[in-house]
């Protein structure tokens, strides 16, 4: 790992971590950094409630997708999910839905979506290049006019984890290892202008946990 945000195969350890993490851990750390209560869905449904076809990507245990269906959400909905364990629970928990199994960097939808959502820190789990890269093949899975969204810490990582420089973090469990690497802004602003975005907004708020939380809206 090099402080330059690359992180040799941290994704295949973050995957190995997610097969077998075990759902209610996964759910206390939503618990821990107040993502627990959907106070991000609050804010992005305003905007995305009339839109036809909405895809989340990496939707873990569901749960974003279960306050989307609370609000009575009535759209198409499709999950993109990569590890054979959430699949499997998201089938039971969500029958009706569909899911695809797929690595996002490499996403190539059979659609264009109307809104992408890539929340509670998705993008952190991939090394600042493949951030880069992925916003740009995000970019070409949306219609025109469509809206990305990404929502990360705010400046630092607070609760989960720990620091191992200003931008690597680390969470270390008897079950394996996440690294995660948090974009400043900037960084998140650099790629949306490099992959095509027309415009980029920042959503500033706090979890329910009161941590700093950021929200990025790029509209294609
Ligand atoms: C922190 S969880 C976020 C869950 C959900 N988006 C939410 O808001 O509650 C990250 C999820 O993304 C999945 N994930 C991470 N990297 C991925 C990748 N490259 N392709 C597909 N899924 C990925 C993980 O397996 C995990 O389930």
């Amino acid at each position: 790992m090099t402080l330059s945000g690359e992180m040799p195969s941290v994704s295949e350890g973050n995957y190995e971590f997610y097969r077998r993490i075990q759902i209610p851990i996964f759910q206390h750390y939503a618990k821990l950094t107040g993502m627990d209560t959907g106070k991000d869905i609050d804010i992005i449904y305003p905007m995305i409630e009339k839109s036809t076809l909405v895809v989340e990507l990496g939707a873990g245990y569901g749960r974003s997708v279960q306050f989307l269906l609370q609000k009575g959400f009535c759209g198409r909905l499709v999950l993109v999910e990569r590890v054979p364990e959430m699949i499997e629970y998201l089938k039971q928990a969500f029958p009706p839905l569909e899911i695809l199994q797929t690595d996002i960097r490499y996403l190539q939808l059979p659609f264009q979506a109307d809104v992408l959502l890539w929340l509670w820190s998705g993008i952190l789990e991939l090394s600042r290049q493949e951030q880069t890269q992925t916003v740009q093949q995000l970019y070409k899975n949306l219609k025109k006019g469509g809206l990305l969204f990404i929502e990360a810490p705010y400046q630092r990582i607070q609760v989960v984890g720990s620091h191992t420089s200003e931008k690597l973090i680390k969470l270390e469990t008897e079950w394996g290892t996440l690294t995660a690497y948090l974009p400043s802004p900037e960084e998140v602003e650099s790629d949306a202008r490099l992959a095509g975005f027309s415009s980029f907004k920042k959503i500033l708020y706090r979890s329910q946990t009161d941590l700093e939380r950021v929200i990025y809206l790029l509209t294609k």
